[in-house]
């Protein structure tokens, strides 16, 4: 990469651009977006050294969602807690990791947003060398202006369409931090050598179509009939098109959920007979898909009601998760609708 070149853009002359087109722009949300980017940048690196500095393995506590918590959890909790906190921008967080909400540091209490996120996303891969991520979805409070009262969780519950901004980043070959702030969505890659995120993927578009679902088969057993049927079309005539399908599943979302954004296909983490929601939570890990693949023209749904529709009314609460290329969810809800 020739860095001098001018169409080598970075995050912050990106931001910057974008601060400068917009009037009403404030820099606050710039200053969000530094702050994942620098936490991105720390993860990624104690992500790449775990195994060296024996941070592996699991810590020996449960989280809230009874999930054995591996020490990359809590690292992750730790730094995005810390950079987060320290931007001043949030007046209240949401973590996977943490049980209730976790109310800002003194003097951020008039902050105007609040964010949920998973800090990291796939800890059942993280000891096998798989790509895993950190997941984002960020709301401007409803009650600006006041002082908000200790962890007080109503505001996380505005619902997925509500989201000023919302991403991902992704531990994998590269570190990647993929990001929407309603005006189309932008992947950047991050060059060690110099430690800066520079814009790769510009505007990205998911494919109408794809020749690809993933979703974990050892739980067809429980599936509806709409979603058993559905995966057997795809097996046996293929995609809309006739095409005929594969499966992938790495079993952590932003890998899945990337290689669907790039590639076009299907995701799936339907509900079904034995966990009616499903598994992945709505705040930390499908509303913020969703408002990515919605940006981007895909679709995301729950089976009965599109992601971004949903009012949670828990902060942990779980959502069935189908989400991809706008031809292969659409055919998936025809399924649902005639099963
Ligand atoms: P997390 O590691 O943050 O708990 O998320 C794991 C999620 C998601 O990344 C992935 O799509 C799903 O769990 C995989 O679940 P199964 O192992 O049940 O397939
Ligand atoms: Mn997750
Ligand atoms: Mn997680």
């Amino acid at each position: 990469m020739d860095f001098t070149s001018p169409s080598t853009i970075t995050l912050q002359s990106f931001i910057r651009d974008a601060e400068r087109r917009s009037e009403s722009s404030t820099g606050d949300l710039s200053k969000v977006l530094l702050a994942i980017a620098l936490g991105t940048k720390v993860v990624s690196q104690g992500v790449n050294r775990a195994g060296l500095a024996s941070m592996l393995g699991m810590t020996g506590e449960k989280n809230v969602q009874g999930e054995d918590v591996q020490q990359l959890d809590e690292y992750a909790d730790q730094v995005f807690n810390a950079v987060l906190g320290r931007s001043g921008q949030f007046v209240s967080m949401v973590s996977e990791e943490r049980e209730s909400v976790i109310s800002a540091a003194r003097g951020d209490q008039f902050s105007k947003y609040i964010i949920a996120f998973d800090p990291l996303d796939g800890s059942s891969n993280i000891d096998v060398n798989v790509s895993i991520g950190t997941i984002f979805g960020i709301y401007k409070r409803e009650s600006s202006g006041t002082a908000v009262s200790e962890s007080d969780p109503s505001e996380f519950f505005q619902g997925g369409k509500n989201q000023i901004a919302a991403g991902y980043t992704i531990y994998g070959s590269s570190t990647m931090f993929v990001f929407t702030t309603g005006e189309g969505v932008f992947g950047f890659t991050l060059d060690p050598t110099i430690g800066e995120f520079i814009l790769t993927n510009p505007d990205m578009k998911m494919p109408e179509n794809g020749t690809v679902y993933s979703c974990n088969e050892a739980n067809s057993p429980n599936w509806s009939a709409g979603t058993s049927k559905y995966i057997e079309k795809l097996k046996t005539s293929g995609n809309t098109q006739g095409e005929k399908c594969s499966h992938r599943y790495v079993g952590s979302l932003v890998a899945d959920f990337h290689r669907t954004l790039l590639k076009g296909g299907i995701f799936l983490y339907p509900g079904d007979s034995k966990n009616k929601s499903g598994k992945l939570r709505y705040l930390y890990e499908c509303a913020p898909m969703a408002m990515i693949v919605e940006q981007a023209g895909g679709l995301a749904t729950s089976g009965e009601e599109d992601i971004s529709e949903i009012v949670p009314n828990d902060i942990h609460q779980r959502s069935p998760l189908i989400i991809g290329s706008k031809e292969m969810v659409e055919e998936f809800l025809d399924f649902q609708k005639n099963s």
